[in-house]
């Protein structure tokens, strides 16, 4: 096993130029090998956006979250402390939250009814007299790094080696500059399943906008192409235009300056005048994966434009999905193996492909860098 994923780690170079650089091989979209060192190594050792701040604002509010098949929990305790743990009981491993969110006093193990206080602390523990060696005080949840940067909260499942605000910088100084997160309010999410590699999904995101004319042919019609824009830098792509003045609902939804900004390695924020959303990649295996939607506006935007914008966002979803399934599919062609990037284009891609592969490759994750 160990051997395997060597050699297919070894099948890409993450140091060539562009001009020169090929794709991560296709094996890495379809070997579970390869799926199980990301697991271990890429969603377990970044930093992941897991929810939004609305969620867990108030004392008791909690969000549950399922990163590469590892249950997460963020909580606020009553001391206003947002705190991440396992969603994991000590007892026999069942969930200790079993929504998406909700607001509680207590961690109540639906299984046998053991509780934690909401800083992770074993409290009652139902018939335990007699067990020998047992202390309560050894039984707490083992904590997680959580941080909060704009409307989002990020865990880290290992201990972090940069504090999330210097793994987002410049999509940071993006936000404070360029666009603000000011008078957005978070509107509605929405939940799609792919059949395909987590990885096609984001790759079809960072192609530099080379598939919008042929894919979206009406988002298309009120972006300026020819001054469409990608920014690497650290663990961060931007990818950004000018709108034009379009037809119909896109014309209407979707103006002011678009950006695309990327998160290594699976979030997304798309942005407009008043709208906004985020996707938010989360594998499910290594030929499934499931992209979460939460849609944001200006506070003054009437019901029919969000209506609308989300319609928008919906078909534009729908025609990536097709593609993104077709790609997974054909990645097992055996005429296939890796392709080559326009250099004009798809330097968003590479970078993305630059991180994974010099994460994956890396002997210990501290001499893991940006290419940038
Ligand atoms: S698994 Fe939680 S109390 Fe038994
Ligand atoms: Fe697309």
């Amino acid at each position: 096993m160990r051997g395997n994923v060597s050699r297919l780690l070894g099948e890409f170079d993450p140091e060539l130029p562009l001009e020169r650089a090929s794709t991560i091989p296709s094996s890495w979209y379809t070997a579970p090998e390869v799926y199980q060192l990301e697991r271990d190594v890429v969603f377990a050792q970044t930093w992941q956006i897991v929810g939004r701040r609305d969620q867990v604002a108030q004392p008791g509010q909690y969000l549950t979250a399922d990163i590469a098949g590892e249950p997460i929990l963020v909580i606020r305790g009553d001391d206003g402390t947002l705190r991440g743990f396992f969603n994991v009981c000590r007892h026999r491993a069942a969930r200790l939250c079993t929504t998406e969110c909700g607001t509680v006093t207590k961690l109540r193990c639906h299984y046998h009814g053991w509780t934690y206080d909401l800083r992770g602390q074993l409290r009652g523990v139902p018939e335990f007299d007699g067990v020998d060696n047992f202390r309560r005080e050894e039984n707490g949840l083992p904590p997680i790094a959580v941080a909060e940067w704009g409307p989002f909260v990020g865990v880290h499942l290992t201990p972090p080696r940069q504090p999330l605000a210097d793994f987002i910088a410049p999509l940071r100084l993006w936000a404070e500059n360029e666009q603000p997160f000011d008078g957005l309010k978070w509107y509605a999410r929405k939940t799609y399943d792919l059949a395909c590699n987590w990885k096609v999904y984001v790759d079809n995101y960072l192609d530099g906008g080379y598939h919008v004319n042929t894919v979206h042919p009406a988002l298309a019609d009120s972006l300026d192409y020819s001054h469409y824009q990608t920014t690497c830098r650290g663990y961060t792509v931007v990818q950004s235009a000018p709108t034009k003045p379009a037809p119909g609902d896109v014309g209407r939804t979707r103006t002011g300056r678009a950006a695309y900004w990327w998160l290594y390695p699976n979030f997304m924020i798309n942005s407009y005048a008043g709208v906004m959303d985020t996707n938010w990649v989360l594998p499910l295996g290594v030929d499934r994966c499931r992209v979460i939607f939460d849609f944001y506006f200006a506070e003054n935007l009437p019901d029919d434009f969000r209506q609308q914008s989300i319609a928008v966002a919906e078909q534009v979803q729908a025609e990536d999905i097709g593609v993104c399934e077709e790609v997974q599919r054909n990645l097992h062609s055996r005429s296939y193996t890796t392709g080559r990037f326009s250099v004009k284009r798809e330097n968003g891609g590479y970078h993305f492909h630059q991180l994974l592969g010099r994460q994956l490759q890396a002997p210990t994750q501290a001499e893991f860098s940006s290419p940038i």
